[in-house]
């Protein structure tokens, strides 16, 4: 729905880091999102009108939507005031891109309510503001995919320089999330600054190999490239069997699984949504002895990225 005045706005969930990529990798899931509505108000700058879903501050400059908002106003001058209504199906502290959805969906909507003055891949650096409050550091891993679509590689910071890549149309994510919560500045602490040589070489041959994988379709070269030596070792204490879920993932045909952005969800990659279902199963089967509930969610690779409904 959009007239000039008012749009509505799906938001997608994404997966970071997608393994080996820390930071830099990303990928949009499909069906699972958020909802804005995002109407010019005679009011300048930006109020949250409404959350619902998610216990989360209305303040303006508290609210990633919010922030992502304001600092895209401020850039193109504008004086034009907005009300955003937010509908949260992702969790924050969810690990599949919570805070991204909004920041995303905020300036995707601002944007084209004001006649699209900027590119989608122009938005990018105004939605990673809104992570910079929501973690810190203004990380693009999740805004891009949410914003671009598809797979998402950052390839520098400094200058922004974000590529989007191909996939193989069957691939499926799983997601499992198990309900509780990480929070991604938590989880960014307990990382090591420093990493060896031999980490980095493994880390950017992985990085490499799931790039060219994913040009050239090879699922088995995306496969062998889905590891994560750095940051997988570390955070993976913080999520209950994770081992357990990673190796039985694998042993029903997934390509590769590893922890969703910061966590706690867990993700795997398949080649098709048989194998993406039978993931689903052992995750669960995992899962319900424990007593810690969770969702799970089966996913084609969003090719579109926010977008008007
Ligand atoms: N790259 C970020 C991290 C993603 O892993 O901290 C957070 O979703």
């Amino acid at each position: 729905m959009s007239n000039n005045s008012e749009i509505e706005v799906f938001c997608p969930g994404t997966i970071a880091n997608v393994s080996c990529g820390f930071d830099v990798m990303g990928l949009a899931l499909d069906g699972i999102g958020d909802r804005m509505l995002i109407r010019k108000s005679n009011q300048k700058g930006i109020s949250i009108t409404k959350i619902e879903g998610q216990n989360l501050p209305l303040e303006t400059q508290k609210n990633v939507a919010g922030v992502a908002g304001l600092k895209l106003l401020e850039h193109l001058n504008s004086d034009q005031g907005f009300e955003i209504e937010i509908y949260k199906n992702i969790k924050a502290g969810s690990g599949i891109g919570s805070s991204a959805a909004s920041s995303a969906g905020a300036v995707w909507g601002i944007n084209f309510l004001l006649g699209e003055p900027l590119s989608r891949k122009e938005l990018i650096e105004f939605a990673m503001e809104g992570e910079r409050l929501a973690s810190g550091v203004a990380h693009a891993d999740n805004v891009a995919p949410a914003l671009l679509g598809g797979f998402t590689l950052v390839r520098s910071y400094e200058p922004l320089d974000v590529i989007s890549l191909p996939h193989p149309s069957e691939l499926y994510a799983t997601v499992i999330h198990p309900q509780i919560e990480v929070k991604t500045a938590d989880s960014r602490r307990i990382l090591k600054q420093n990493i060896t040589m031999k980490q980095a070489i493994t880390q950017w041959g992985n990085v490499g190999g799931l790039v060219a994988g994913l040009f050239t379709e090879d699922y088995d070269l995306i496969s062998r490239s889905l590891e994560d030596v750095i940051v997988e070792p570390i955070r993976s204490i913080l999520i209950p069997e994770f081992d357990r879920i990673k190796s039985s993932s694998k042993e029903v045909g997934a390509l590769g699984c590893g922890i969703s952005g910061s966590g706690p969800s867990v993700f795997a990659l398949s080649k098709g949504e048989a194998t993406a279902k039978a993931v689903a199963e052992q995750m669960k089967n995992i899962y319900i002895p424990l007593g810690i509930d969770f969702e799970i969610h089966i996913s084609k690779i969003n090719t579109e990225g926010v977008k008007q409904l």
